[in-house]
Formats: C-alpha cells, structure tokens, sequence
C-alpha cells in the first residue's frame, strides 16, 4: 500500500545530494563572449547587457587577465570595426579590429584560449553576414572572404576560429585554407545548427549589426526545425569541424541533446545574449533570485550534453563556483 521506492530518501539533505548528483558546471566548460572597438582606454557599458562592455584593446588586454585570473580556458572575440563596407574588409586586413586584438593578447596574455568569430554583419555596412546580392547573401562568393578572414585571424595568433555565417561549406573552405597556409593545428568551432532567432537581440544593438534591410531567415535555421539541426551538424562535422555549437541554447536544449547524442564530437551550446538580457532585467526587478536561475540555467545546458557553453554570465559562474569550492 505505502511505496517501497521511495526517491525522497535520497534528497533529505545536501551531502545525499551531492552523492548522486549527476551533472556538474564547471568553470572549466566556460568560454566568455568579449567586444572590442577601436581606440584607447574606451569601456563603454552595453545599454541591454549589463557587465557587458564595448572595449578597447588595452582595456580588452586586463579584463582578459581577470578572466584569465578566473580560470576560465578561453574568450570568444567580436569587433567594432573602425569603418563598415560593402564586403567587409575589415575581417580580412592585417589592420582590423580582430588582428590587432587577437596579436595584443597573444602578447600580453597567456594562458588563455583566444577564439575569434568568423563573420561579416558586425563589418558589413547593410548589416549581413556576407556579400549581398540581389537582395541576399550570395553563399559561394562570401566563401571565399570567410577563408580569407579565418587565415587571417590565424595569422594574427587566434587559438581556435568560429564561423557564425551559416554559409553552405564554409567548413571545408576554412579547413582547406588553413591547412594550405600551415594552420592545420587551428580548431574550428562551428556554429552548425545556428537559427534565425529573436533571443540575438541586444547582441545585434552591442554589435550594432542587425540588417539594414530584411533579415537572416534566409541563411539561418528555422526555428521549429529539428532534423535539419542534425544534416547542418553532420555536414559541418564530415568537413572537418572540431567542435559542434547549437545556438541559442535554451529554447534548443532538444538540439543539444541531439546533436551530442548523434555524433560523438564536442558540443558546445550558446548562450546568447537575450538569454542573459531577460534574466538580468527580471533580476534587476527582484522578480527572480539571478544567481539560482543563471547556475539552473547553465547547468540545464551541461545536462542536455553540452561539454562547452559559451555565455556573458562565464564570469559571474567562475565566481560562483570558485566560492563553492572554498
Ligand atoms: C553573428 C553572430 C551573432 C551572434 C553571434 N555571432 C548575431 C546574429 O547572428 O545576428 C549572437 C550572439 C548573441 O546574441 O549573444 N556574427
């Protein structure tokens, strides 16, 4: 009559907890998303992502060593470029906003993993993710910027590159370059199963990259779309990527499990910005406790199967975890 199988027994208190806890955060999974702009001494707060900041180099180069210091294994870089084109340029010269950050860490930071974002809308004056052409990206002519681009984000000393345009082969042009210029050693992160989603949203006024006209439906993933998720992962993976990203990663923590379920390659899962946003604005009003949900948060992505999660809060979990352990 009453239950023989009791799973309370095994929450009565926190050291029965901690025996059969089955998955953990670590500060070793995080990879904390970076912007940085030209000029000197410039940390401008970004309006809709508190704690979040437009940097310039220098100042890029301490918060790196705090970040360091944290023990978190890398930064992903996005750029402000000093001027946008048509193309852009800026991704590619030797002069760009990512060459010259990317040569200044590797410098002055050590032991720290520099990954770099491998796009075109924070540089492109209508705002794309490649070259416009009758009113969308033309894949096969944005190809061949994209490898010069990653070539060139080696050249400046970058640990790992991140393609986040959602071309067709990308991976295969990336890995081809980079083998052919001596890079072969240089991971690629694939945004593979990336969607056209309304959780960028304040990413896109920070990078100040959304379309000038239309959007990225045409390139990106439908969002109810499942099995796509796994053909946009296997391409990237038979192409050569290393490591396999699902973005965003709440609303997707379906694909996560999938992906990881599928191929048994590293995933990494992001969290993007407006999923940082909304627990920040809803903390600010005392409507939620920010820490319980952002540790709930993270973790909720580790149990999905993710192995990296690349998230604005990486600094505000390594501290956490680093007072837990104490
Ligand atoms: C594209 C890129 C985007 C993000 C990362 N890389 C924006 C987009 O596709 O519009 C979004 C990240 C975020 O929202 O945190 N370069």
């Amino acid at each position: 009559m009453f239950p023989t199988v009791r799973m309370r027994r095994l929450r009565g208190n926190e050291n029965l907890r901690r025996l059969v806890r089955e998955n953990h955060l670590s500060v070793s999974d995080l990879i904390m998303p970076l912007f940085v702009c030209p000029g000197k001494g410039i940390k401008n707060e970004i309006a809709s992502m508190p704690g979040n900041y437009h940097m310039s180099v220098d100042v890029l180069v301490e918060e790196c060593r705090e970040i360091r210091d944290l023990g978190i294994p890398g930064v992903i870089l996005f750029g402000i470029p000093e001027s946008k084109d048509a193309v852009g340029s800026d991704t590619w010269s030797d002069e760009g906003i990512i060459q010259k950050a990317v040569r200044s860490l590797k410098e002055k930071v050590n032991d720290l993993l520099i990954i770099t974002d491998v796009c075109f809308c924070e540089y492109t004056d209508h705002g794309h993710c490649g070259i416009l052409k009758n009113g969308t990206v033309d894949n096969d002519a944005t190809l061949l910027n994209i490898a010069k681009q990653a070539v060139s984000h080696a050249e400046a000393g970058a640990d790992m590159v991140a393609p986040s345009d959602m071309m067709d082969g990308r991976i295969g042009i990336m890995r081809e370059a980079l083998d052919t210029a001596g890079f072969s050693d240089i991971p690629i992160m694939a945004y593979s199963a990336k969607y056209a989603s309304a959780f960028y949203g304040p990413f896109r006024d920070a990078a100040d990259s959304t379309p000038q006209e239309g959007d990225r439906r045409g390139y990106q993933m439908d969002p109810p779309n499942g099995d796509e998720a796994i053909r946009e992962a296997e391409l990237d993976m038979m192409e050569g990527a290393d490591i396999l990203m699902v973005k965003p990663a709440l609303s997707y923590l379906d694909i996560i499990y999938r992906v990881k379920s599928e191929f048994s390659m590293p995933v990494a899962a992001y969290n993007v910005s407006g999923e940082f946003s909304m627990v920040k604005a809803a903390a600010a009003k005392g409507m939620i406790d920010e820490e319980r949900v952002m540790m709930e948060m993270l973790t909720s992505m580790k149990r999905a199967g993710a192995d990296i999660i690349l998230t604005y809060f990486a600094k505000d979990a390594a501290r956490v975890l680093g007072q837990r352990e104490k």
